[in-house]
């Protein structure tokens, strides 16, 4: 029998049952389940709206249910719809009538919100912690590659020398600002619905502020409609793991183009790749590709949710069940991605050689050339027409500006002079890059020391 079966005449179809029910995906929620039912029960008690008996005999079923569960002891049924009522259901059938006093001055419309809230949060942090794991990685690469020449591009064009250690870093100041996105994601998700009932609150006098407390949570949610309806919270995560996925799928692309023999500039270690059955010289990046590739169903799920939330009127409406499966996909994902990456990411070869030769080719060198005849007073604009004759001359003669002799050079301009080449190497362009936030190893090591501290990385 259903716990809502009083104003129904018949039964309703195993169809709709199937069609309804929530628990093959929210039974992940059981722990939550429990511990809100745990402290609304206690909070129960406390203000006297049932006995302090009854209070802890729920408590400890609601306990005993919970090991239950977790030793697979207990089987969840699809007529009981949801993970709220399977539970509701299995503690009446431990402890009888004293079991249906539990949903006194509740619903499930602020039962779920607080268990997705509580879920959340856990998740949210876990998924702080690979971050922070992430990020230790790249620093500690970027230390060991400070002075490890390679092209730095725009339209995939070589265009100015840079460190690796700077590439790196580039892609650490995008982590952080994820990690400070969910920190901030955070503060929304640590408000208590629960009291808000079906959407109207309740005539009994709960004390909202003792469950808030018995779970942790920072403070209450401020309306009762608001508490019930808002998925903001889950909007805003996932949107926050949308762009973290974004942020690894860019990186991922670099990584596919790096080990391709046209870059070469790393090697995946062999435990991180894969061969192909037909091919047997092929060494794939599929880890990279895979997370790419797996981008797509975190963007997904966000334009499911935006898309659901979008025309449902206040409060409550069953729409927002399907708030779960996208969130928890986008959450599965990202949690799948994080450790493999990262140990794809320390474990690869930077190969040193091959970044500083694809360096020295392309003429990445060639804003120094310029800003070199501009420091010996040539205005900047023909400056730069002198160079991309010159660079034009070099094409043409198939060797790069510091191969040229000084008469040459003194061709294109009289102001150059025997300390150009010292002026134009690599080492010293990016030697001279040395503001904060440029690739200078002095620069870059200060930005890391500031990551470091911040996080306490050793
Ligand atoms: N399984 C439901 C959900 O996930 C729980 C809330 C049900 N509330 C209701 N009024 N039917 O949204």
């Amino acid at each position: 029998m259903k716990l809502w079966s009083g104003r129904f005449s018949k039964n309703t179809s195993q169809l709709m049952d199937d069609f309804n029910s929530s628990i093959r995906f929210d039974c992940r929620l059981y722990k939550y389940d429990i511990e809100g039912s745990i402290a609304h029960a206690k909070m129960l008690g406390e203000c006297g709206i049932i006995s302090q008996d009854e209070s802890n005999l729920i408590c400890l079923t609601l306990e005993k249910i919970l090991i239950d569960i977790e030793n697979g002891e207990v089987e969840f049924d699809v007529e009981s719809e949801d993970i709220h009522m399977n539970i509701e259901k299995i503690l009446i059938s431990r402890i009888g009538d004293v079991g249906k006093k539990l949903h006194t001055g509740r619903s499930r419309n602020d039962q779920v919100a607080l268990d997705i809230r509580m879920y959340l949060k856990d998740e949210l942090n876990e998924i702080k912690d690979m971050l922070v794991e992430l990020i230790a990685v790249l620093v500690k690469t970027a230390e060991d590659n400070l002075d490890t020449i390679m092209p730095g591009y725009t339209h995939l064009q070589r265009a100015q020398p840079i460190t690796f250690a700077h590439h790196l870093m580039a892609y650490v100041q995008m982590f952080h600002r994820d990690y400070g996105r969910l920190t901030d994601c955070f503060k929304r998700l640590n408000v208590m619905p629960l009291g808000s009932g079906a959407l109207a609150g309740t005539t009994y006098a709960l004390d909202r502020d003792f469950v808030a407390s018995e779970l942790g949570f920072e403070s209450i949610t401020e309306n009762s409609l608001d508490a019930v309806s808002d998925r903001d919270f889950v909007l805003e995560l996932n949107s926050n793991l949308a762009i973290i996925m974004m942020h690894l799928s860019r990186f991922c692309e670099e990584i596919i183009l790096w080990c391709s023999h046209e870059f070469s500039f790393i090697e995946l270690d062999d435990a991180y790749s894969t061969g192909s059955s037909i091919m047997p010289q092929k060494k794939n990046p599929d880890v990279a590709e895979l997370v790419r590739g797996k981008t797509g169903r975190v963007y997904g799920n966000l334009m499911s949710l935006l898309t659901m939330m979008k025309g449902l009127p206040l409060a409550y409406n069953k729409d927002m069940q399907e708030d779960k499966e996208a969130i928890f996909d986008s959450i599965d994902t990202v949690k799948l991605c994080m450790p493999i990456f990262t140990k794809m990411v320390s474990t690869m070869t930077v190969r040193n050689d091959k970044m500083l030769s694809a360096a020295k080719g392309g003429f990445t060198n060639a804003t120094d050339v310029a800003d070199y005849l501009v420091k010996k007073g040539i205005p900047f604009r023909d400056s730069h027409h002198i160079i991309g004759r010159l660079v034009s001359y070099c094409i043409e003669n198939n060797k790069n500006i510091e191969d040229l002799s000084l008469n040459v050079l003194k061709s294109f301009s009289d102001k150059f002079e025997q300390d150009v080449y010292d002026e134009i190497c690599l080492e010293t362009c990016i030697k001279q890059r040395n503001l904060p936030g440029g690739p200078a190893p002095k620069s870059v090591k200060a930005s890391i020391n500031k990551i470091k501290q911040s996080y306490n990385i050793e």
